[in-house]
C-alpha cells in the first residue's frame, strides 16, 4: 500500500516520462499517414494535442514533486530532445509544442518539505483520472490502425510491429496508472518489468536496424546484434539486463547525435531516435531502482 505521499511522487515520476511518450507516438503516427487517410492524420494530430495539454499541467502540479533520480535518468528530455523537436517539426510540419521541453528544464525535486496534503491527493487524483480516460481512447485509437493495417486495408510508413510497439506501450501505461490508483507500486526492477522492457529493448533495436540507410551496413549489424541479446534476455529474465540497457542506451544516443548532425543516414526523425534514447534510459532507472 502506497503512502499518501508516494502515491503524488510516483504519480508524476510516471505522467512526465510517459505523457511525453504517447504525445509523441502521436507525432509519429501522424507524420507516417498518407494523404489518402487524412482523418486519420486528423485524429493524431488530436490525440497529440491533448497529450501536450495533459504533459503541461503535470509539468505544472509536479514542481516539487518528482524524485531526483527520474530527474537525472534522462528519461523526460535528453541533451538532443529539443533539438531533434526542432528538425522533426522541420521535416513534417507537425507543430510540436517545444516550450514543454524548456519547463521540464525547470522542475524542482521532491524534498522531505514537500507537503502531501489531502488536497494535492485529490489533484493528483484527478489528473490520473483523466490521463487513464485519454489512455484508453488513444489504445483504442492505436488498436484499429494497427488491425486496419495488419489485414492490409491501410498502410502507413510505420512497421506493423511498430504500430503493435506503441500499443503496447500505451496499455502498460494503463497499467502503471491502474496500479498507483489502487495504490499499488507500479515497481522498479521486478520480473514482470523486465519482461516487458526486454521485449520493448528487442523491437527498438529491430526497428532501427530496419530503418537505417541501406548503406549504413556496420550500423546495421549493431542494431542486430542488439535485437539479438534482448531476444537472449527475453529467453532468461533472471540475467542482468542492466549492461546490455547502458549499452543500448550508448546506441541509440550514437544514433540520435548522428542523425541530429547528418552524419548517419536512414528514415528515422530524429525525435524517434530520442524517444527509443528515452525509452532504454528509463528501464535503465528502473533497474537501478
Ligand atoms: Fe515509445
Ligand atoms: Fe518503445
Amino acid at each position: 500500500m502506497l503512502s499518501r505521499e508516494e502515491y503524488i511522487r510516483k504519480s508524476f515520476n510516471n505522467h512526465l516520462f510517459w505523457l511525453r511518450i504517447m504525445k509523441e507516438h502521436a507525432i509519429f503516427i501522424q507524420s507516417a499517414i498518407p494523404p489518402s487517410q487524412r482523418q486519420l492524420a486528423q485524429e493524431a494530430e488530436r490525440f497529440k494535442l491533448q497529450f501536450e495539454h495533459l504533459l503541461a499541467s503535470a509539468i505544472i502540479q509536479s514542481s516539487g514533486w518528482v524524485s531526483p533520480e527520474v530527474l537525472l535518468a534522462n528519461e523526460l528530455f535528453t541533451r538532443y530532445t529539443d533539438e531533434a523537436e526542432r528538425i522533426t517539426q522541420q521535416y513534417t510540419g507537425i507543430q510540436i509544442n517545444r516550450n514543454l521541453t524548456n519547463l521540464e528544464a525547470d522542475i524542482e525535486p521532491w524534498t522531505a518539505y514537500s507537503n502531501a496534503t489531502g488536497r494535492k491527493e485529490q489533484e493528483v487524483s484527478a489528473l490520473n483520472r483523466n490521463v487513464l480516460s485519454q489512455l484508453e481512447a488513444f489504445s483504442h485509437f492505436k488498436n484499429s490502425l494497427w488491425n486496419s493495417q495488419v489485414s492490409c486495408r491501410i498502410m502507413t510508413m510505420l512497421y506493423t510491429a511498430v504500430l503493435q510497439h506503441v500499443l503496447h506501450e500505451a496499455e502498460e501505461y494503463i497499467k502503471t496508472v491502474t496500479y498507483l490508483q489502487n495504490r499499488q507500486d507500479p515497481g522498479g526492477d521486478t520480473l514482470e518489468n523486465r519482461n516487458f522492457w526486454n521485449n520493448q529493448m528487442s523491437e527498438h533495436a529491430k526497428a532501427v536496424r530496419g530503418l537505417l540507410d541501406p548503406s549504413e551496413a556496420e550500423m546495421f549489424v549493431m542494431a542486430d546484434r542488439y535485437g539479438k541479446m534482448f531476444d537472449s534476455l527475453i529467453q532468461d529474465p533472471a540475467r542482468d539486463p542492466l549492461e546490455p540497457a547502458i549499452e543500448l542506451s550508448e546506441f541509440k544516443e550514437t544514433v540520435t547525435r548522428g542523425r541530429i548532425e547528418c552524419k548517419i543516414q536512414g528514415i528515422i526523425l530524429p525525435l524517434f531516435i530520442d524517444h527509443l534514447l528515452r525509452e532504454a534510459n528509463h528501464y535503465i532507472r528502473l533497474l537501478q531502482s
